[in-house]
């Protein structure tokens, strides 16, 4: 039986996980990658944005919720506001699709940091609700839907709330469309577009009245899009409700999950997943126990070649 499309994109998805999982286990695990990691994260410190002042955006809030969606494990955000030279702590949830195997981690190397909560950008408004500002920094390329996950966001947020994506440039085209890499975000004339081989969208255009779009291309290469959301839920234009089609959702979800379940009823492919965690593992188990300049030079090397 043919699958459908939505499936087998997830499939290519659920294969890039393996990666990502070895990666942050062994960022854990040595402590000077930890170190440097958390001294490079704004976590214990007010909300820092590349490109936003999102402490002063908050601070015009009387509950001001903040969600860092595709979080990872780096704890990026800052967890704090700044009022009048004090900081005081910030509602802020870390959401991640990943948070099962991300909380093992914290246990298994005691790190007492707040847990990951579970969420993905495709369905992202059925985890949050009147968020003031979302943050997708690094994430939204490795989605399996990037644009449905717009949309999802900006249902997700109270009406004037913001989404922020921070970006590096066309990730899928430098990683050949590899593992979670399967969409492009880039600038093009001012515009935000999301494409790959096969599709391009300027998400300004899709989103009409309903958003606005501010990009900004960073001195360091970063793609930095502020988008508010202007409408009221019920005002959805009728383009955009094909993204968040409950009854769509649930027949896809419903063939991905025994799809998935069909596919690992054999003995061979279950192997062949063990076996692909652990060489990610080891490979970045080696990669992570390098000193970070070296890591950074062999990094560079290997994009080029
Ligand atoms: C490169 S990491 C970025 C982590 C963090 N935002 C940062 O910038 O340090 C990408 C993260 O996106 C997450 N991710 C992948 N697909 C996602 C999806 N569909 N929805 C939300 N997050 C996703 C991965 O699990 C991973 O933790």
């Amino acid at each position: 039986m043919k699958t459908s499309n939505t499936t087998a994109i997830t499939q290519k998805w659920l294969e890039g996980i393996s990666y990502e999982v070895a990666f942050w286990n062994n960022v854990y695990r040595w402590p000077h990658t930890f170190q440097g990691m958390m001294g490079w994260a704004h976590y214990g410190s007010a909300i820092c944005l590349e490109g936003f002042d999102a402490n002063h955006f908050l601070l015009a809030d009387d509950h001001p919720s903040v969600y860092d969606v595709g979080s990872g494990m780096s704890y990026a955000v800052g967890d704090h506001l700044e009022k009048d030279g004090k900081l005081i702590p910030l509602d802020i949830h870390y959401i991640d699709p990943l948070a099962f195997h991300f909380n093992r981690i914290l246990k298994k190397y005691k790190k007492k940091l707040p847990p990951i909560e579970f969420g993905m950008t495709e369905y992202l408004s059925a985890f949050i609700h009147d968020a003031s500002l979302i943050t997708i920094q690094n994430a939204l390329d490795h989605s399996s839907a990037p644009i449905k996950g717009i949309v999802e966001a900006l249902l997700a947020l109270r009406k004037g709330g913001v989404l922020y994506l921070n970006h590096h440039p066309n990730e899928a085209e430098m990683e050949h469309y590899k593992g979670f890499h399967q969409y492009n975000v880039d600038e093009e004339n001012g515009e935000l577009v999301i494409w790959n081989q096969s599709e391009k969208t300027c998400i300004g255009q899709l989103l009409g009245s309903f958003a606005s779009v501010e990009v900004k291309r960073m001195d360091n290469g970063h793609i930095v899009a502020i988008v508010r959301r202007n409408g009221d839920a019920t005002s959805l234009p009728e383009r955009l409700r094909k993204y968040v089609d409950d009854k769509t959702d649930k027949a896809e979800l419903c063939e991905v999950l025994l799809n998935y379940q069909y596919r690992n009823t054999s003995l061979a492919r279950n192997l062949k997943g063990s076996i692909r965690f652990g060489l990610f593992n080891l490979i970045q188990l080696m990669a992570q126990m390098l000193p970070w300049s070296l890591k950074m030079r062999v990094k560079r090397l290997i994009k080029q070649a």
